[in-house]
């Protein structure tokens, strides 16, 4: 059986890519189905393997199937031990009872139309050109095409992409969205008011107000550690220990309460607490070294102290206790790897999860030949550059895939698993379609991809004839009198350097 005559498509455009991330992991139903476990009852897994065939895939889909956080995290100031600050832990439904009454108990909601002019022309939801009103989210004014007052100066050329995300991050953060202005009480005195956008309408803040807010405020200072929506991946790998475990930020001012910048409010979540009710991913666990126990005893315990990590630093005296960090841990390695991974770890993630070693071939049937299929249409999909792949195309990529699970794998009747390299090919062949201006990738720019995109050393080795003919060829003359390129190897203690 050559190429694809058991195929249903003519063109990869025809093929639906799942909806479901982890449908789209190809060849690796085992892992997948540990996985889906993994998400479901809250394992732990070690994803055990060579370079591109999914592992990183494979971690990030399970965050996809986690639900949504349900707790907020904030560190409270403590006033009896500033240096000792509290965890205190909302849920769902306490952070929006919170918000109600944040807002009911303080300002005013209005309609815009209730703004003054100036007021709503700098919030974003007046247009002075044409005196309409529209969304603060639009930065063009919808009915006449001008931009709009608060529009943000940026150099950013991507600003018409990033403009809107920039504005509505900074109206959570409460720094755009808001006007402050005064006005003249019926009394003829002049007070301070606050304009500030709220959804559809605009919250006024006067002065009495503002200081309610402001008593609200100082009563509990507090920061929000770990936010209620946020990210259910987070990636660990390669970090440092303060990246990892969190830090407490130096204050030169030592916390001083009127010129410092109190305790509470320099401790930073690490990757295991912002990781909490998600996924904590760490790709080559053993690149982490001796920092490998932490993450054994914050699996083990759910929390973990945040502590300034630098003794020079005044961070270093403040600890907070009890930081939540109930994560799913996904760890990956090579497989020549494995014995560095420290063993209560490994046993840490058995006694309670899963450890999969994965494949690097398929058999070579009908069904797996489609899933090559889908898997070229997930990589046009995902490169968006390249034009979709057709029958002759898919064809020579599957004869490829076969020939590369005999080559590097040693298996008969199978196809490769690695498939970061065979994205390569695909997107190698792509970028010929490009260039020769055809709308669809075919057999002939396959064959022609086959040839560029192969490893370095497999050109040096067609080049010269073989890999170390090569490297003893590249030489420079003083090289080759005294330092031939297995020198180093070949001689353990070179002369000069016993
Ligand atoms: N099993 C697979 N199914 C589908 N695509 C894959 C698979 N393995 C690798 N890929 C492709 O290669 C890319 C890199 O894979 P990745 O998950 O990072 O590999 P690893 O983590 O094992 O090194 C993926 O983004 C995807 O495009
Ligand atoms: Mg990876």
């Amino acid at each position: 059986m050559e190429g694809s005559d058991t195929l249903e498509w003519e063109n990869t455009s025809e093929i639906e890519i799942p909806r479901d991330p982890l449908s789209r992991v190809i060849g690796q139903d085992h892992a997948v189905k540990l996985a889906r476990r993994a998400a479901h009852q809250r394992r732990h897994l070690l994803l055990v393997g060579p370079p591109g065939i999914g592992k990183s895939m494979i971690a990030q889909a399970i965050s996809f199937d986690l639900p949504h956080p349900d707790h907020e995290v904030q560190v409270v100031h403590n006033p009896a031990n500033p240096e000792r600050p509290f965890i205190e832990t909302l849920t769902r439904e306490e952070v929006a009872q919170r918000e109600e009454r944040l807002a009911a108990g303080t300002g005013k909601l209005v309609k815009p139309q209730e703004v003054p002019l100036h007021a709503a022309e700098k919030l974003g939801i007046f247009c002075s050109r044409c005196e309409s009103y529209s969304d603060a989210s639009e930065m063009i004014c919808n009915n006449c095409g001008a931009p709009k007052a608060r529009q943000p100066k940026s150099d950013n050329p991507f600003q018409d992409l990033v403009g809107f995300l920039e504005i509505s991050i900074g109206q959570m953060a409460g720094k755009a969205g808001q006007v402050r202005t005064t006005r003249t009480k019926a009394d003829g005195t002049e007070e301070v008011v606050v304009y500030e956008l709220a959804g559809d309408m605009v919250m006024v803040l006067d002065e009495k107000a503002l200081s309610e807010r402001r008593e609200q405020d100082m009563a509990r200072p507090r920061k929000v550690l770990m936010p209620i929506e946020r990210r259910t991946f987070i990636m660990a790998t390669g970090a440092s220990e303060t990246e990892l475990l969190g830090d407490v930020r130096h204050d030169p001012y030592g916390g001083h309460p009127n010129i410092g910048t109190p305790a509470y409010d320099r401790v930073v979540a690490g990757a295991i607490h912002e990781a909490h009710e998600g996924v904590l991913f760490i790709d080559e666990v053993p690149h982490l070294g001796g920092l490998q126990r932490y993450i054994l005893t914050a699996m083990q315990d759910r929390n973990f102290p945040i502590s300034g990590r630098n003794p020079q630093s005044s961070g270093a005296s403040v600890r907070v206790e009890d930081v939540p960090c109930d994560f799913i841990l996904v760890a990956a390695c090579n497989v020549n790897d494995l014995p560095a991974i420290l063993s209560p770890l490994r046993s840490r993630i058995l006694g309670s999860g899963y450890e999969v070693v994965l494949d690097t071939t398929m058999e070579d049937n009908p069904s797996n030949r489609s899933s090559i299929a889908q898997f070229i249409a997930q990589e046009v999909h995902q490169d968006g550059r390249i034009p979709h792949a057709d029958r002759t195309a898919i064809d020579g990529i599957i004869v490829e895939s076969i020939t590369r699970a005999r080559r590097i794998d040693n298996a008969p009747k199978a196809i490769t698993l690695r498939l970061r390299d065979l994205g390569g090919l695909v997107r190698c062949a792509g970028d010929i379609a490009v260039a020769e201006g055809s709308e669809t990738i075919d057999g002939s720019h396959v064959e022609k991809a086959k040839t560029i995109s192969v490893p370095a050393e497999e050109q040096i080795r067609v080049r010269y004839g073989s890999f170390k003919e090569g490297m003893a060829s590249d030489l420079t003359e003083a090289q080759k009198l005294t330092h031939p390129h297995h020198y180093w190897n070949e001689n353990v203690n070179p002369p000069g350097y016993e």
